[in-house]
């Protein structure tokens, strides 16, 4: 399955997102991180975690830009069973190649207007993807929720109306989110925050099936 973390507002948790997601795939199959961020966030933390040999699996990782992520994404992609895109926060080529290449988008989300109202701009990208590549499978992840706020139900209200589905568990913001990104590790090998765990398992068995 190649899944592709896809949104053109910035900052909402999409490499947060594909690296859990890549190394949890890593312990089930061989899997392939692409980063098509040219801020190569995911690389980053890929190379922090070639410096802490105690987190195992890795991912492969490899960069890509542009229209190579689909023409080079594709070939690279048959060598292994699962493939992660990261794909950069702007409508760019390598955004619309990565929903080309994915048979399953995943849009992290944060819950404010803002997130709301850049949707737009998304959604007609997604759609535009759709038209070359019927099949992909599109499920959005409400992400940096405060749980002190009804942001994220009014949120999941607008993400209803459009038709969209989004996945049952809602992941917060949470200290050890930024903690196990920045040690090239995740939350579950960081081991200190239950919920943050918790909730990034939920994620990975919701969008694996
Ligand atoms: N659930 C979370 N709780 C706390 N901090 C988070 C969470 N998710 C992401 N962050 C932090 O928010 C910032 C943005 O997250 P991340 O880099 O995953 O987003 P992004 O969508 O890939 O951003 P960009 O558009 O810059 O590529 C980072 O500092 C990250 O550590
Ligand atoms: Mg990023």
């Amino acid at each position: 399955m190649i899944y592709a973390c896809v949104n053109t507002k910035g900052g909402v948790g999409k490499t947060t997102t594909a690296v859990h997601l890549a190394v949890m795939l890593a312990r089930q199959g061989k899997t392939l991180l692409i980063d098509g961020d040219p801020q190569a966030s995911a690389a980053s933390w890929a190379a922090w975690r070639r410096e802490a040999p105690q987190y195992e699996p890795s991912p492969t990782t490899t960069c890509l830009a542009g229209k190579a992520i689909l023409s080079e994404g594709k070939q690279l992609a048959t060598g292994f069973q699962h493939v992660v895109v990261d794909a950069g926060g702007r409508d760019s080529i390598g955004l619309r190649s990565a929903l080309l290449l994915a048979q399953r988008a995943i849009i992290p989300v944060g819950a404010s207007n803002l997130d709301a109202a850049a949707m737009t701009d998304l959604l007609e990208v997604v759609e535009l993807a759709k038209d070359y590549n019927p099949d992909l499978d599109v499920r959005v992840l409400l992400t940096r929720v405060d749980p002190r706020t009804k942001d994220a139900a009014e949120m999941l209200e607008f993400l209803n109306e459009q038709q969209l589905r989004v996945l049952p568990t809602k992941v917060c913001e949470r200290v050890a989110f930024r903690r196990a990104i920045g040690e090239g590790a995740t939350v579950a090998e960081i081991g200190r925050d239950p919920h943050a765990i918790a909730e990034i398992e939920g994620f990975f068995r919701e969008v694996t099936s």
